[in-house]
C-alpha cells in the first residue's frame, strides 16, 4: 500500500536528522529504546540555541521573570499535592489477539471515534473500536495507566523510598514559590521560568520526537493578583477579547502590550499568547504556520478557566471535521487560577500567600458594599476550590470556615496568587523547526541525470551554525592562512564552520544541508588580486545562493545584526 503523503515527508524528515546529525534513535546500536532520541551535532547546536533564545526573552530582556533550575528527582510529596500520583494517567487498553498496546483515546481518533465514559466514570471503548495491529476488535476494557517513572531514592526499595522522575518542571516553581520570591526582589505580578528536562512513560510515543517518553520543557509561572485585588486596588478589572493572537494582519501593538496594573487574568492571558507567538515569528515559525486551539470548557482542567493551545503544521498533522489541518501542539498557555500554590500550601502546611501592603491600605479605603461584594466572591471562589480539592475527611464546615479566613485575609493586604503558564516543549519545537526548514529540490542534468539537492532554511537566530568559512583552495597557504584567521575573528561570538574540503559547491551544499544561513569565502580578492577587494570576503546567502562582497572589519558585525 502507497504511504500517505505525510509519512513520505516524514521520512525524509527523519532520514535527513540520522544523516546529517540533528536526531538519533538512542541506544540504536542495541535496537533502540522506543520514545527516547539524542540530539547529534547539529541538533544539540540548535537545542541549545532555542533554549538559549527562550531564557534570553522570558527572563533576562525582561525584569518581571526570575529563574529557576531545580532537581529532577523531588519529594514525591509534590506529586501527591499537584494530583500527578492520583490523576496524571492515560486510557490504555491491550489486544487480547496481538496483544498490541494502545492509549484508547488515540486508538478511537484515529478511527474517527470517540472514547466514552460510562455511568461509573470508567472509560468504555464504542462498539466498533478495531486494533490498528490486527484489526480485531477484541479489546481489554480501557484502563489509567499513570505516566510518571517511578524509581526508588536510596538502596533500599520500600514504598517509602519511592520518587518520581518529574513530569513536568512547573511543580518546582510552585514549591519554590517563596523561595524566589523572598530572594529576587520580585512582587506579584512576576514570573519565574525554567528550562528542563521532564519524563512521561507514554502508552504509545509517535511521531518522531513529537511525543517522546523523555523531553525538555520550557515553562513560565507567571503569578497575578486574583481579579478580586485588581478591583480592591484599581477599582475595575481591565478585560479584553480572548482572541487577538489569531489575526495576523493586526496583531496587538506594542503599546497595547505594555503590561497595565489594572490587567485581570483574561488580559494577562492574552498577552502571553501574543508574547509567545512573537517568539515564534521570531525564530521563523510566522503566525500562518501555527494554530490555535481555545479549550473548551469540557477539556478544561476543573481548577483551570482558559487554555489556548498553540498549535504547528506538522507533516502528520491530520485535517479536523471540517477538513482543514489545525495542527498538534506545541505550547499551551494556561490559566491555572491559584489551584497549585493551594495545593502546596495545603500539602506542605506552609503559607503560599503573599502579602501586599498596598492592598491593605486601599482595602480599607473601600465603601462598605464593594467590600462585602469582593469578599463575598473571593469567599466563593476560594469555597468552590476547597470543596472540589477536599479530603475525604474534611467536612463542610472545616471548608467554609477556611474560605472564610481566606476571604477575611484580603482586609490584612494577604491573598494566594493566580498563574498564567505558558508551557512550551522544546523538542516538539526543534521539530517544528526542522519540518518548516526542509526544503528539497530535484534537478535531471543534460545528461539525464537526476539529483535531489536538500537546504535546511532555518531562521539564522536558530541556526547551529551561523557561518561557514572556506579558503577558495586548500593548497594555498595564503587563502588558508587568511580563511583560519576569519574563523578566529568570528568565533568568540558565533558557531563558526570552517571547511577546505573538496570543491567549493560541495562545500555549500553540505552547508546548506546543514541550515547555515551564510558562507564566506576567501580567495584571491581577498589577498589584493584586485587591490580595490583587499581584505574582502564573498559572503553567500543559503537560500538563495546570492552573493555579495563584505569588507573582513564589518564581517562580525554584519553576522551578529542577523543572528541576534
Ligand atoms: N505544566 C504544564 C504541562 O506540562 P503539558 O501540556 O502536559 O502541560 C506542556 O506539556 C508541553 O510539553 C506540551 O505543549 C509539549 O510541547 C511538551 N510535551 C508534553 N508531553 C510531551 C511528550 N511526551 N513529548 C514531547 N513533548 C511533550
Amino acid at each position: 500500500m502507497a504511504e500517505p503523503k505525510e509519512n513520505l515527508q516524514m521520512e525524509k524528515i527523519v532520514s535527513l536528522c540520522k544523516r546529517r546529525g540533528f536526531v538519533f534513535q538512542s541506544s540504536e546500536i542495541y535496537g533502540g529504546i522506543n520514545g527516547f532520541w539524542d540530539y547529534g551535532p547539529l541538533g544539540a547546536e540548535l537545542k541549545r540555541n532555542v533554549k538559549e533564545l527562550w531564557w534570553n526573552a522570558m527572563t533576562r530582556q525582561r525584569d518581571d521573570v526570575a529563574g529557576l533550575e531545580a532537581t529532577i528527582i523531588m519529594s514525591p510529596a509534590i506529586w501527591k499535592a499537584s494530583g500527578h500520583v492520583d490523576t496524571f494517567s492515560d486510557p490504555m487498553c491491550d489486544c487480547k489477539k496481538c496483544k498490541k498496546r494502545h492509549r484508547a483515546d488515540q486508538l478511537c481518533e484515529d478511527q474517527g471515534l470517540t472514547l466514552g465514559k460510562n455511568a461509573a466514570g470508567k472509560f468504555e471503548l464504542p462498539a466498533g473500536t478495531k486494533c490498528t495491529g490486527c484489526g480485531s476488535t477484541d479489546l481489554t476494557e480501557p484502563r489509567p495507566f499513570n505516566l510518571m517513572f517511578k524509581t526508588y531514592v536510596g538502596p533500599v526499595e520500600s514504598d517509602d523510598n519511592v520518587a518520581y522522575l518529574r513530569p513536568e518542571t512547573a511543580q518546582a516553581i510552585f514549591a519554590q514559590f517563596k523561595n524566589v520570591l523572598d530572594t529576587s526582589r520580585q512582587k506579584v505580578p512576576f514570573g519565574i521560568a525554567q528550562v528542563g528536562k521532564a519524563f512521561r512513560n507514554e502508552v504509545t510515543p509517535r511521531n518522531f520526537t513529537f511525543r517522546s517518553r523523555e523531553f525538555e520543557q520550557m515553562e513560565l509561572e507567571f503569578f497575578i493578583k486574583p481579579d478580586e485585588v485588581i478591583e480592591a486596588l484599581y477599582g475595575s478589572v481591565a478585560s479584553g477579547s480572548s482572541r487577538v493572537c489569531e489575526n495576523a494582519d493586526d496583531p496587538r501593538s506594542d503599546e497595547a502590550r505594555l503590561p497595565q496594573p489594572n490587567w485581570g487574568w483574561q488580559v494577562w492571558h492574552q498577552y502571553w499568547v501574543e508574547e509567545r507567538v512573537r517568539f515564534y515569528e521570531g525564530i521563523g515559525l510566522a503566525r500562518d504556520t501555527l494554530g490555535f486551539h481555545h479549550q473548551t470548557p469540557e477539556e478544561l482542567a476543573h481548577y483551570a478557566r482558559a487554555c489556548t493551545d498553540i498549535l504547528f503544521k506538522f507533516p502528520f498533522s491530520k485535517k479536523d471535521a471540517n477538513g482543514k489541518v489545525t495542527g498538534d501542539e506545541l505550547e499551551g498557555i494556561a490559566a491555572r487560577s491559584d489551584f497549585d500554590l493551594s495545593q502546596h500550601q495545603r500539602f506542605s502546611g506552609k503559607p503560599m500567600g503573599v502579602f501586599d501592603d498596598e492592598l491593605r491600605t486601599a482595602w480599607g479605603k473601600l465603601p462598605k458594599e464593594k467590600q462585602d461584594d469582593l469578599w463575598r466572591r473571593y469567599y466563593e471562589h476560594r469555597k468552590n476550590y476547597l470543596t472540589k480539592s477536599a479530603k475525604p475527611d474534611e467536612t463542610t464546615e472545616q471548608i467554609q470556615k477556611q474560605a472564610t479566613e481566606d476571604a477575611n485575609g484580603l482586609a490584612k493586604g494577604q491573598y494566594i496568587p493566580h498563574v498564567i503558564e505558558p508551557s512550551a516543549g522544546v523538542d516538539r519545537l526543534i521539530l517544528a523547526l526542522i519540518a518548516k526548514a526542509y526544503s528539497e529540490t530535484t534537478e535531471t542534468d543534460a545528461k539525464g541525470k537526476t539529483e535531489t539537492t536538500y537546504v535546511m532554511k532555518f531562521h539564522p537566530r536558530v541556526a547551529p551554525i551561523k557561518v561557514g568559512v572556506l579558503p577558495l583552495l586548500k593548497n594555498k597557504p595564503e587563502l588558508v592562512k587568511k580563511a583560519l584567521a576569519v574563523r578566529d575573528l568570528l568565533r568568540p561570538w558565533m558557531n563558526v564552520y570552517y571547511d577546505d574540503g573538496g570543491s567549493i559547491g560541495k562545500r555549500y551544499a553540505r552547508q546548506d544541508e546543514a541550515g547555515t544561513p551564510f558562507c564566506v569565502t576567501i580567495d584571491f580578492d581577498t589577498l589584493g588580486e584586485k587591490p580595490e577587494l583587499l581584505d574582502t570576503v564573498t559572503l553567500r546567502y543559503r537560500d538563495d545562493g546570492r552573493q555579495e562582497r563584505l569588507k573582513i572589519a564589518e564581517l562580525r558585525d554584519w553576522l551578529l545584526a542577523k543572528i541576534r
